[in-house]
């Protein structure tokens, strides 16, 4: 099939790449012209791991190339997914703009039958709006079949994801678009769901806010594994193994970050509030994931009695493992509310450490991993990045002035780093 992208963001280039490999022919569409030159010419703009080799394998074989130009990219295109951000407003409803911006232009350019994709989150009720824009928009007297199609990707992931998913999601309105998803998808061996377009677009927001919700649930109940002496690794290992319950999910940690949770449950409140109903339960799950990190920086800063004048080491700064994204990272925010309380920090990510110096100013940047505890007074684990699993903890023991170990991560054993000889604090445990 030949599809158009707009948008080249993470789930715009990923989507485009993936249609690519599977098959089809890709224009992926982005205003950022030093974007597209930067795709053209062979460069990434996210760190993705798996993406960079697919995007050469498929330009090189001529099925996927970059535009500046939305009509170069819609024209010849049968089908064209929309994949712009739907960034927060301070109110927690999302600003649709850049959605409706780009249904404007679908429609100034559309001169022959077109489906019309919405890929990014939206707000249940949107596709219908997109209809009545291109509708409105649209010179030519042709005809558009708008459909929602939400994406499941998790940074990190997202290649994988998209290769196999768990279901593929078709909201349609006319059953005139069903052919030809399902010919888009036929590659990929994975139940594929058609519902109208609310449902759809509802399935998205309903499923991100029940895997915060599980986070949110594991978080709470750490907070009882510690006041009993239990341990929520043991009982999340007890708990998942009903299949009811499932085992993924139920990490507790520094909360849930990100471009996706934090702002799809603040929209999902709103839209239930536009739509009468004031969803508590998630307001709580919100409630309890910003006090999961104020919970740990508190035992940081209790163990350490005065934070002034100290020096701590902080692995990991993105907003979770294999990604370079620092967007609402917990990390981040650890960092901060440390340096709030007059510590100096000495900081290592694996991929982020470009983005976080945008955010995360008067700290040092350590090289590698492995130096991140000298002259430090205590080491912090802030990102599950599974190298952290491989630090040479001989080396940090030495080097830490006081050996502390604060793990937001539970990536180590207790009683083996108390065999070590580290004072080791980590979460529900
Ligand atoms: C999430 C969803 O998992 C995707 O299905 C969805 O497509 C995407 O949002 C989106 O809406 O675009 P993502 O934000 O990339 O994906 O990251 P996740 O892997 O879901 O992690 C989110 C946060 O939850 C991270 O901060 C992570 O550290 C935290 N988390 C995750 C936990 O604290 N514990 C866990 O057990 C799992």
């Amino acid at each position: 099939m030949k599809i158009c992208i707009i948008g080249t963001g993470y789930v715009g280039l990923v989507t485009g790449t993936c249609f690519a490999e599977i098959g089809h022919d890709v224009t992926c569409v982005d205003k950022d012209a030093a974007k597209v030159k930067l795709l053209q010419n062979g460069g990434m703009p996210i760190y993705e791991p798996g993406l960079p080799e697919l995007v050469q394998k498929n330009v090189a074989a001529g099925r996927l190339r970059f535009t500046a130009s939305t009509p170069d990219g819609v024209e010849p295109a049968e089908v064209v997914f929309i994949a712009v951000p739907t960034p927060p407003q301070p109110d927690g409803s999302v600003d649709l703009s850049f959605i409706e911006g780009v249904a404007r232009e679908i429609a100034a350019c559309m001169t022959s039958y077109k489906i019309v994709v919405d890929k990014s989150t939206v707000p249940v009720r949107t596709g219908d709006k997109v209809a009545e824009t291109i509708k409105r928009y649209c010179k030519a007297k042709v005809e558009c079949d708008v459909v929602s199609n939400p994406e499941f990707l998790r940074e990190g992931f997202a290649v994988d994801d998209f290769l196999k998913p768990d279901r593929v999601v078709i909201g349609v309105k006319s059953q005139r678009a069903v052919p030809a998803m399902r010919e888009i998808y036929a590659p990929i061996n994975a139940p594929l769901i058609v519902t109208d377009i609310n449902s759809a677009e509802l399935i998205k927001h309903a499923a991100n806010s029940f895997l915060a919700l599980k986070i949110s649930y594991i978080n709470a109940v750490s907070v009882i594994c510690e006041a009993s002496g239990a341990n929520v690794i043991e009982v999340a290992n007890g708990m998942g193994m009903d299949a009811r319950i499932g085992r993924r999910f139920l990490d507790a940690g520094l909360g849930y970050g990100g471009s996706c949770f934090p702002k799809d449950l603040s929209a999902f409140i709103k839209i239930s509030e536009t739509l009468g109903y004031d969803f508590r339960l998630l307001k709580e799950v919100q409630r309890i994931n910003s006090e999961q990190m104020e919970r740990f920086a508190k035992k940081i800063l209790e163990t350490l009695w005065v934070a002034k004048d100290k020096t701590l080491g902080v692995l990991g700064l993105a907003f979770k493992q294999n990604t370079d994204d620092v967007r609402q990272s917990p990390a981040i925010e650890l960092c901060q509310r440390l340096q709030a309380e007059g510590a100096t920090l000495r900081v290592y990510d694996p991929q982020a450490m470009d983005k976080a110096r945008a955010v995360l100013k008067n700290v040092t940047y350590v090289k590698t991993m492995n130096e991140i505890a000298e002259g430090c007074d205590a080491l912090v684990i802030a990102t599950e990045w599974p190298e952290f699993k491989k630090l040479d903890l001989e080396k940090v023991r030495r080097d830490l002035t006081h050996p502390i170990l604060f793990d937001g991560r539970n990536l180590f054993d207790p009683a083996e780093m108390e065999r070590l000889g580290f004072i080791y604090k980590s979460i529900g445990r």
